[in-house]
């Protein structure tokens, strides 16, 4: 077995961690549930949710992985050898492996939709719901864009942590900042602008209702990538001198402002034109926004060439990081336990997800009516992992290091030994054992009862 490798430098661990967290779910996801709960009161609350609760979660999980050195499987059978915990390492895998498998459904949209936009094909008066639903009831486009964006996603994590992993993190996030920038610029320019920010900017507290509340924590969680050991994983790589606490500051933040500036890029367009409602759902990005940009740009189109094109590289490229750490996860645990090359182990966790990843693919169009509890394949996927088996995580993974871990070793692990001064200790700590598992069960509970 090939030995292991860590982060050959601190910022590399930061990007690839915040590249990890930085997803769809910051561009797509966040600016949907904010339409969806009333602008920005749902902000205001979903802050409060990553301060509290997101951050003292990312540092148990970095406290694992750190302590450890290994996959998150064998992370907590070496933790807690023969107890039941260690079926938190097993679900973690398995549902990194699952969420994969459809998460590269929507990124190979993603992809196709730059391609489109590249090709001048996003700048013409189109019925973009049609254009929407041909392509993803197609058998063989998505699919084939789906492979792609899985080979790009195999090359990365084949070449291992620092060549792979690290090199792409330090160049992809850097640059996707960069678009961000070139985008909310842009964004200020347009005519909804100022209706936009009113809307991001000016709280409505008589909005927040039990079920805001709840959604803000349930946003946090995906946003952030916690609670299925891929922070774990990638912890497992962060060399001994790693701030613990202040690299889960570091990563939160980034995570943050970038769905924060997602919103600046979005609502601002959406308010440009008229007769188009903020929470169009999921088709905000693939359905909506080509059309805002053609009708907002109309008189300028090779702004609206610029826009969409950066914004659906943008797209890309949260993608493609994510699903790098999600990857990551299950390779790191096929390498470790069954002793082969990283080579083999990504191609096998490559071939395996996309396999199922075509199932996914498709349930859009010919397997549409194979149904289970009425959803179809790729809503089940979605449902099983981010409603049932995630949260469910969240919660033993806090009560795992609050309550079944030695204080002296969680406390060791954060401050390096003693080397470190963390103040917030006993705040934390408080956290880790009743807000934060209390909070997750209270959004768990939520979804589940009608
Ligand atoms: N955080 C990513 C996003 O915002 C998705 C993601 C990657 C994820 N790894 C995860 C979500 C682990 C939950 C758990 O799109």
């Amino acid at each position: 077995m090939e030995k292991r490798t860590d982060f050959g430098s601190k910022i590399g661990a930061v990007l690839a961690s915040a590249g990890s967290a930085v997803g769809l779910g910051n561009v797509w996801r966040f600016p949907t549930e904010v339409g969806n709960n009333g602008g920005a009161a749902f902000i205001f609350v979903y802050l409060l949710c990553i301060a509290v609760i997101g951050i003292p979660v990312m540092m148990s999980e970095f406290l694992i992985g750190r302590h450890t050195h290994t996959n998150t499987i064998h992370a907590f059978a070496k933790l807690a050898p023969g107890k039941w915990w260690r079926i938190e390492g097993i679900a973690g895998v398995f549902v990194a492996f699952m969420i994969l498998s459809y998460y590269i459904v929507i990124s190979g949209w993603t992809l196709f939709y730059l391609i489109q936009s590249v090709g001048g094909r996003l700048q013409a008066d189109r019925d973009y719901s049609q254009v929407f639903t041909g392509f993803v009831s197609n058998p063989w486009m998505p699919i084939l864009m789906g492979v792609i964006f899985m080979a790009l996603t195999h090359v990365i994590i084949a070449k291992g942590v620092q060549s792979g992993i690290e090199k792409s993190s330090k160049l992809m996030m850097p640059l996707l900042l960069l678009i961000i920038g070139i985008l909310v610029v842009c964004s200020f320019g347009m005519p909804g602008s100022r209706e936009g920010l009113r809307f991001l900017l000016k709280p409505d507290f008589s909005k927040l209702t039990a079920s805001v509340i709840l959604s803000a924590v349930g946003q946090a969680f995906f946003s952030l990538s916690l609670a299925m050991g891929c922070l774990c994983t990638y912890a497992s790589y962060f060399r001994q001198d790693t701030n613990l606490p202040k690299t889960a500051v570091g990563v939160s933040t980034i995570d943050t402002i970038v769905a924060i500036l997602s919103g600046f890029i979005i609502f601002p367009a959406v308010f440009s034109v008229e007769n188009v409602s903020v929470d169009a759902g999921p088709g905000l990005v693939f359905i909506t926004l080509p059309s805002v940009f053609n009708i907002a740009f109309s008189h300028v189109p090779w702004l609206g060439y610029i826009f969409s094109g950066f914004f659906y590289l943008l797209l890309l490229l949260a993608a493609l990081t994510s699903a790098m750490s999600l990857h990551e996860s299950v390779t790191a645990y096929v390498l470790e336990a069954f002793h082969v090359s990283r080579k083999k182990a990504a191609i096998a966790v490559s071939v395996a997800c996309m396999t199922l990843g075509v199932f996914c693919s498709l349930s859009f169009g010919v397997l549409g009516d194979v149904k289970l509890f009425g959803l179809n394949i790729f809503e089940l996927f979605d449902f099983t992992a981010s409603k049932i088996i995630l949260p469910i995580g969240g919660i033993i993974i806090c009560l795992f290091v609050g309550w079944y871990l030695d204080r002296k070793l969680v406390e060791n692990e954060l401050t390096n030994g003693g080397k470190l001064r963390f103040k917030l200790f006993r705040l934390y700590y408080f956290i880790i054992r009743y807000v934060a598992p209390l909070a997750i069960a209270a959004v768990f509970l939520r979804e589940l009862l009608p």
